[in-house]
């Protein structure tokens, strides 16, 4: 093993979790049992990163683009996302995961948005590892939001509109109080952001590879680690800069 797996882990981990309806459709089967087996990968994801030392993991499990497949598509993974949580909170919580949701809930019915505040409440305390869960989320819908909210404040007059600046601009946002990503992670062969984080990916590390993600496994993640331990990043600067630097 080379020295460089001795970097420390990435703080923030965001997953692009793609590929599940390929992987039940080579077997022949309906899409959404790749989106049954594809939670279990979800919960060993969850503990792999939560062992590995990152503090955020921040995973796409519902775009605002996939209200565009057919109805029966959309309306099991709302079923599945209710009974993932209903039946895994518990857990999450014995393991000091705290998990939160980030998305525009308003279009989810009743009881799943309940469902949602309480996972989060339930675990709100745990500090072992974050979960934030993009549930009808959209890197477009994120920043006009941040927007909106700004342009409130300055129409309020709490707020110079001059004195608007990117820290300012990033604390608005869904994820207004994590740090930046460090490692994105895309599997299922895709090489596309596909209106997942867009501020927050500005300077972020990027891994693709072919793996569908219910065949995602431990060892995958942690090459996606140690590839992330061998990358340089520079953040603008040179390479002998930071060499020089030790
Ligand atoms: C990702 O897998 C899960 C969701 C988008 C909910 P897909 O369902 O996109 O699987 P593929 O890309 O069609 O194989
Ligand atoms: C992105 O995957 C969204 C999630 C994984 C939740 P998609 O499969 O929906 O992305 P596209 O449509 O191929 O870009
Ligand atoms: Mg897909």
């Amino acid at each position: 093993m080379t020295s460089d797996l001795e970097a420390p882990p990435p703080r923030h981990v965001c997953i692009i979790m793609d590929g599940n309806g390929r992987w039940a459709r080579k077997r022949l089967m309906p899409r959404s049992f790749g989106h049954r087996k594809g939670v279990e990968t979800t919960r060993r994801a969850i503990e792999f990163f939560a062992r590995s030392g990152v503090e955020h993991l921040t995973l796409f499990a519902f775009s605002s683009e996939n209200w565009n497949r057919p109805a029966e598509e959309v309306s099991q993974l709302m079923d599945l996302f209710l009974q993932s949580l209903e039946s895994n909170t518990d857990e999450l919580c014995e393991q000091g995961i705290r998990i939160r949701f980030i998305g525009d809930r308003s279009r989810f019915d009743a009881g799943l948005r309940a469902q949602l505040e309480e996972s989060e409440r339930l675990t709100r305390n745990n500090r072992r590892l974050t979960v934030n869960v993009a549930v009808n989320y959209g890197g477009h819908w994120d920043l006009v939001q941040a927007a909106r909210a700004l342009a409130r404040r300055v129409a309020a007059g709490e707020l110079d509109a001059d004195a608007i600046d990117a820290p300012q601009f990033a604390a608005q946002l869904a994820l207004g109080d994590c740090p930046e990503a460090d490692l994105f992670i895309r599997t299922g062969g895709e090489r596309r952001i596909s209106n997942f984080l867009l501020w927050q990916l500005a300077y972020t590390e990027f891994y693709f590879c072919d793996t569908l993600w219910p065949d995602f496994s431990e060892t995958e993640m942690q090459q996606a680690l140690d590839e992330f331990a061998r990358r340089q990043r520079r953040f603008g600067k040179t390479g002998e800069q930071l060499e020089g630097a030790g």
